[in-house]
């Protein structure tokens, strides 16, 4: 009998070494998950700043975010020379995903409110599918945001606090694209984006431009009911996430990368 336990508990640990070992070899030859499948170039394009990093095919930054000053006027030459010069230093990728600063259909610029006039009807896919021999998807910024902050259920909103208002809608994770709320009129024939964009920061200061924030949320949230809001984009940094309603949340400003991915689900 003692015998038997003996053999059986040696016939255990036998088997429980080879599959340690087998175990462990497996291991080491599988590559880390998520570094298989395509790598997407991911760029958002601002009117203060260019910026770009590559995410692996699980949507994590496999580099540092690269970030140039978006050329003066910023139009569709200046603006693709400087992209191609960042592009150069990304590591290898097999798709590029754009966050642009205005209306965009099929990856054709419709309005580019704060770069130049020069934008319209510019096909910034087709550009960087010529620059790149790659691939290449483009949608608003704030939508491309968007797609980054959300969790996907009931009616999300998202704004953007940058050199514009940027906006994006969303329903169960679906985007509305497109929603250009930043120019609609907020108060006394100015619009929101005239009332919280980079150049009323500048003009009231922190404080009023704060005050303003609060009034803009506090008007959007009867109109959509969203369950939550996000606020993103470079200058929600500087919001006080005690002065905000409950449903608000602040994001990174790196979202307006992460979100390039989801362009390709
Ligand atoms: C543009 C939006 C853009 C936002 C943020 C606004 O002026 O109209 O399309 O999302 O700026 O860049």
């Amino acid at each position: 009998m003692a015998k038997t336990v003996a053999r059986k508990a040696a016939r255990r640990a036998k088997k429980a070494v080879g599959t340690r070992v087998e175990r462990k070899a497996r291991v080491t030859r599988r590559p880390r998950a998520g570094s298989e499948g395509p790598r997407t170039l991911t760029i958002d394009i601002g009117g203060t700043g260019l910026k770009m990093l590559v995410l692996d095919a699980r949507g994590r930054p496999v580099n540092e975010r690269a970030r140039v000053a978006t050329p003066q006027p910023a139009t569709p030459a200046s603006v693709l020379r400087a992209l191609k010069t960042l592009i150069a230093s990304q590591p290898r990728f097999d798709r590029v995903s754009v966050g642009f600063p205005g209306v965009v259909h099929d990856g054709v610029v419709k309005t580019a409110p704060n770069l130049a006039p020069s934008w319209h009807g510019h096909d910034l896919a087709k550009a960087l599918r010529t620059a790149t021999r790659k691939p290449a998807r483009v949608c608003n910024d704030a939508d491309v945001q968007g797609l980054g902050d959300i969790a996907g259920k009931g009616v999300e909103l998202v704004l953007t606090l940058g050199t514009g208002l940027g906006s994006a809608l969303f329903v169960d994770g679906r985007l509305v694209p497109n929603l250009e709320l930043g120019h609609h009129p907020f108060r006394h024939g100015r619009t929101y984006e005239d009332l919280v964009g980079k150049a009323a920061l500048e003009k009231a200061g922190k404080k009023r431009w704060r005050k303003h924030v609060r009034a803009a949320i506090a008007q959007l949230d009867p109109i959509f009911n969203y369950r939550t809001i996000y606020l993103g984009g470079g200058n929600a940094r500087l919001l006080k996430p005690a002065d905000l309603p409950k449903n608000a949340r602040i994001t990174s400003n790196e979202a307006g990368l992460l979100g390039g991915i989801a362009l390709w689900r």
